[in-house]
């Protein structure tokens, strides 16, 4: 077991770099099976969720080189094999191999994916994404077959814009005979990224980025070459903690446009930023004012960054609210809050903050990945030293976060105990 430690207080001052996006990574390896030929992905984040998806890729023989930040992928000698339990459960994002195998081989065998415990996370969007494509899908003790004799381009209409479901549609979609057309589609740039990747192999995908998306089916997909765009959520999470401890922190390597909701969020409490093309300069403002925040699917506000932006309003004078309304089970982060010292009620999907108070580090758990997140934001602000447990989370989806936060002049540790 992993522990982190942080010694509080420190001003934080240099520059960060922003790595390959999590979310588009974990799209992006399952994606690349669907080409013929071979797929090489640059700027990939050195997390587990791409070792994880890694032993997947090896389970089913496909040849995987790994270099500095780039893996070249080549399924020519891959065999469509089940994925057990043990491999899916290690993150959600195993369940793009369902999209992905459909397209290819027209039948999936997997186990329901793991993931964060955030709240039901049903996959019936997808499912019915694939009936609609003409697959047959049978569910037995978790294990999911998923089968068809051929993939039909189809009109489909996502209930909610959800990010898995619409990925995990075009994968099965990108090889279908004829048009599909998703409506109600969600907008994450990380489905952009996909898009555009399965679109450097020869797919014919027009619209990702809108609410409507029209894939023409192919038959064949080549040899490719594409770059993951930054991590959004990483980049917020880091200003946020360059709001809290930060003098001219600079967050480099982003697409500001993408976190757009953030920068007038913290706008509106009273933090200075400078926005460049690819960067934000970030400090700590003299005081920080109460707001409400309301969580929604791009473009506003990512529910990711909700757990952060809440030891901000920790600071704030004044009452602030987060509203949840992505996820039901996003607040189990609150209680460790309030032992480091905070004053937050939860009701419902509303979190209430009352503020400003001081923080002072003690023993806490990082409940999912971007709780974890909050608690390291937590522990840079708080007085004395704090323990974060269960740090696996956080090293899911921050890639070398000890060494950069050390290097602006956090005072942080992780040991194995
Ligand atoms: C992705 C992100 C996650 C982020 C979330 C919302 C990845 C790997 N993870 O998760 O970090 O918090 O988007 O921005 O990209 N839903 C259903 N049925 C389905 C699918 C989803 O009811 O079949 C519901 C979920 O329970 C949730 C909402 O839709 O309430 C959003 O889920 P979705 O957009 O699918 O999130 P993920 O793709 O799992």
């Amino acid at each position: 077991m992993k522990i982190m430690e942080l010694e509080g207080q420190k001003e934080l001052k240099g520059t960060i770099r922003i790595s390959g996006a999590k979310n588009a990574t974990v799209a992006l390896i399952p994606a690349a099976i669907l080409t013929d030929e071979e797929a090489t992905i640059c700027n990939v984040p050195e997390i587990t969720d791409t070792d994880a998806l890694c032993n997947i890729l090896k389970e089913l023989k496909v040849d995987i080189k790994r270099a500095s930040e780039s893996i070249i992928i080549n399924p020519e000698n891959m065999e469509n094999i089940e994925i057990a339990e043990s491999f899916s459960k290690k993150l959600r994002a195993s369940y793009y191999f369902m999209g992905a195998l459909l397209g290819k081989y027209k039948k999936a065998v997997m186990y329901f994916p793991g993931g964060c415990s955030i709240g039901a996370r049903p996959i019936d969007l997808h499912l019915k994404g694939f009936e609609a494509l003409g697959a047959k899908v049978t569910n037995e003790k978790n294990k999911y077959t998923v089968e068809a004799d051929e993939l039909r381009g189809a009109n489909i209409y996502l209930d909610f814009a959800s990010v898995g479901a619409t990925i995990n549609i075009m994968l099965a979609a990108v090889k279908a005979k004829g048009t599909t057309i998703i409506d109600n589609a969600a907008k994450e740039p990380e489905i952009v990224n996909v898009a555009t990747f399965l679109n450097n192999m020869g797919a014919k995908i027009t619209g990702a980025g809108t609410p409507t998306i029209k894939i023409e089916g192919v038959d064949h997909l080549g040899k490719c070459f594409h770059e993951v765009i930054p991590d959004r959520i990483e980049a917020g999470s880091y200003i946020i903690m360059g709001a809290l401890c930060g003098n001219n922190l600079k967050i480099d390597n982003i697409i500001p446009e993408h976190i757009e909701s953030l920068l007038s969020k913290l706008e509106e409490v009273g933090v200075k930023l400078d926005v460049g093309q690819d960067y934000v300069i970030v400090s700590k403002p003299e005081k920080y004012k109460p707001t409400t925040i309301t969580t929604a699917v791009y473009p506003g506000f990512p529910t990711d960054l909700q757990q952060p932006f809440t030891i901000l309003l920790t600071q704030a004078e004044g009452k602030s609210k987060v509203i949840e309304t992505i996820w039901e089970n996003r607040f189990m982060h609150i209680p460790y809050l309030n032992n480091l010292g905070a004053d937050i009620t939860v009701k419902n999907q509303t979190a209430t903050i009352m503020g400003a108070t001081p923080l002072k580090g003690t023993e806490v758990v990082a409940t999912d990945l971007r709780a974890g997140a909050a608690m390291v934001a937590a522990g840079l602000l708080a007085s004395g030293k704090t323990k974060i447990t269960n740090v696996e989370h956080i090293l899911r989806g921050y890639e070398q976060i000890v060494e950069k936060l050390t290097e602006v002049g956090a005072k942080i540790t992780i040991k194995e105990i």
